[in-house]
């Protein structure tokens, strides 16, 4: 158990008289009442329930923290923390010095590093990636990609039965245009050459000339209603583009270390749209409207919180989800319906995260009201992303002015990891520089996106990113190389499990944070948030840093030596699992 759950543990049979107190005179009482101290001087831990509880129960809140802390000092768990008072009735525990290492013995023997596993393992989808296939894959859909994986990952480390399923759009307009110029122009050794390259090629150019001809236009229309009605040349075609598109998408996913379970795309769902909007009117969700078919409001909400109405001008007005377009055409919305129809009897998942750009948040907010209405089981997340900016600080887009693609972002990344390696380590060459150069370079971009908080927009620089000495993947990776280099230099064997003996302060720093791997990790899943790992990992290696200058490990000896070594042992451990769980490499050398 981790120390914060004991302490936790420590203080309920003490504060469970307050709280039932509190709860009678109808008080919200929280559920936890210790946290990781803000500031690190006072102690390691604090409570402020003394605060919470003493205004409703009349008293001071310096007093009842008083007798709280009189309590607990009293019970055998006073050992584990000194305990103070401040403020207004703080409660402040600094871990001692014992209680640290005996908790890093528990942690060094523990498959999972301390951490524990869900009580109540949760089944959860994963709804990640998702690009359009026949589209570039642009350095937006990364953030997906990226934050999708990670996520996914530290949910199964956590004990829970995770489902990757990557929802590609391959059924979309797109298409249209890709058969009508398919049969125009397709250029066949460009082709068998380079597949993606000649079926974006086709796509940007029709695209444009969609826009500015309303015949080409109305020809990749009918070339895509042809396809829907299962037409034989088309569908072989579309088939070709797909297969096609999926091998150049693997190779991205291989280089990102990145993989799901099952690849569910959009025309998957493609005999059950009808059958969908069907349920929907049946259940007195959906009904016509000009010809087409939407689900409105339920009239239950107030305008500002019912997201199916809209202020147009200061007017509130109907703002439905449409599901059938009075051509006769299906969409997106009809497909996500149906995709949770089918997770749901497939699956029947706990939960559904659904790993998408923030501006599709109101196509979210109406397909989650809807299972609402239809009493469905899942929580649905939406786990939404801003935006990658330019130095301009706007959207990202190449010197001519496009969105990357994210494959060349990878290439360009690696290709400057490689200089900075040469520049650090001209030893290094060849094919392992080439491999370092790969897992510093993609390392970095991934860093550089689970270090955010996933909402924030963030401006894309290649030199912050390298930086050795910053907040980056490099220079944890130089942490995880510094530690493979002090066990390459001791060259005798050494005792993983050693009693770790935390003596000098910067020990004492670096074996705390090491044991509180196990608090940090499951609260990336409040709130779907990997940059706390990343900030973790961060907060890890500047500890073993410090420690490093200020603890000799290969020039002190006996116990001391021993410890020093488990320390560094144990710090590779966690960094190494940690850079795992963000799906993140880290070299032997650099
Ligand atoms: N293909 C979509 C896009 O690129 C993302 C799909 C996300 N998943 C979903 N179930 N809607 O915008």
């Amino acid at each position: 158990m981790t120390l914060l759950s004991q302490l936790q543990q420590a203080l309920e049979p003490i504060l469970a008289p307050y709280l039932e107190q509190a709860a009678q005179l109808g008080v919200k009482v929280p559920h936890t009442w210790v946290s990781e101290a803000a500031d690190k001087r006072f102690g390691d831990y604090q409570c402020n329930i003394a605060m919470i509880l003493a205004k409703p129960l009349k008293q001071s809140p310096r007093d009842l923290g008083q007798s709280i802390m009189d309590e607990l000092n009293a019970t055998s768990m006073s050992g584990l923390a000194e305990l103070s008072l401040a403020g207004p009735g703080f409660i402040n525990f600094s871990v001692t010095r014992q209680s640290w290492e005996q908790q890093l013995s528990v942690v060094a023997a523990d498959e999972y590093l301390g951490v524990e596993q869900a009580v109540d393992p949760k089944t959860i989808v994963v709804d990640f990636s998702a690009p359009n296939v026949a589209k570039p894959m642009h350095v937006g859909h990364i953030r997906s990609t990226i934050i999708g994986e990670s996520l996914s990952r530290i949910a199964s480390y956590l004990g829970h039965n995770v489902i990757k399923d990557n929802h590609i759009g391959d059924w979309g307009t797109q298409f249209g245009m890709i058969l009508y110029a398919w049969k125009l122009e397709l250029n066949e050794s460009a082709l068998e050459q380079d597949p993606i390259k000649e079926l974006l090629r086709l796509y940007q150019k029709y695209s444009l000339l969609c826009k500015e001809d309303e015949v080409v236009l109305a020809a990749c229309k009918e070339e895509l209603v042809k396809l829907q009605q299962g037409d034989t040349d088309n569908l072989a075609i579309w088939k070709r583009c797909l297969e096609l598109s999926k091998q150049g998408l693997n190779q991205i996913y291989d280089r990102l270390d990145v993989s799901f379970d099952y690849w569910l795309g959009e025309s998957f769902y493609n005999d059950e749209l009808p059958a969908t909007v069907e349920l929907l009117v049946d259940k007195g969700l959906a009904r016509q409207s000009e010809g087409a078919m939407a689900v409105f409001s339920s009239g239950e909400k107030k305008d500002e919180q019912d997201c199916f109405r809209i202020n147009k001008d200061g007017v509130w007005q109907d703002n439905p989800m449409l599901i059938q377009k009075s051509d006769g055409a299906y969409n997106y919305a009809t497909t996500d319906l149906a995709t949770l129809f089918y997770r749901d009897e497939q699956w029947s998942p706990d939960e559904i995260w659904y790993v998408v750009d923030s501006r599709q948040s109101l196509h979210f907010k109406q397909l989650f009201e809807i299972a609402q209405r239809l009493d469905f089981k899942p929580k649905l997340k939406h786990i939404a992303f801003g935006t990658i900016l330019g130095q301009d600080k706007k959207p990202f887009k190449t010197r001519s002015g496009e969105t990357p693609q994210l494959a060349s972002v990878l290439d360009e990344s690696v290709e400057r990891a490689g200089q900075v390696i040469a520049d650090k380590n001209p030893g290094l060459q060849g094919q392992q520089r080439d491999e370092v150069a790969e897992m510093v370079g993609i390392g970095a971009v991934k860093f550089t996106e689970l270090s955010q908080h996933r909402l924030t927009d963030y401006i894309f620089s290649w030199d912050k990113m390298l930086a050795l000495q910053g907040d980056t993947a490099p220079y944890l990776q130089y942490s995880v190389v510094r530690i493979e280099s002090i066990f390459r230099k001791l060259d005798a064997e050494y005792d993983a499990q050693a009693v770790i003996q935390l003596n000098e302060e910067a020990e004492i720093r670096l074996g705390s944070i090491l044991c509180q791997f196990a608090e940090r990790l499951p609260q990336v899943l409040d709130d779907h948030r990997p940059n706390l790992l990343a900030l973790y990992l961060l907060d890890l290696a500047k500890a073993f840093h410090s420690f490093f200058e200020a603890c000799p490990v290969l020039k002190s000896d006996g116990e001391t030596q021993a410890s020093r070594l488990a320390l560094c042992a144990l710090t590779q451990k966690v960094l190494n699992q940690g850079l795992e769980l963000l799906s993140i490499k880290a070299p032997k050398r650099m």
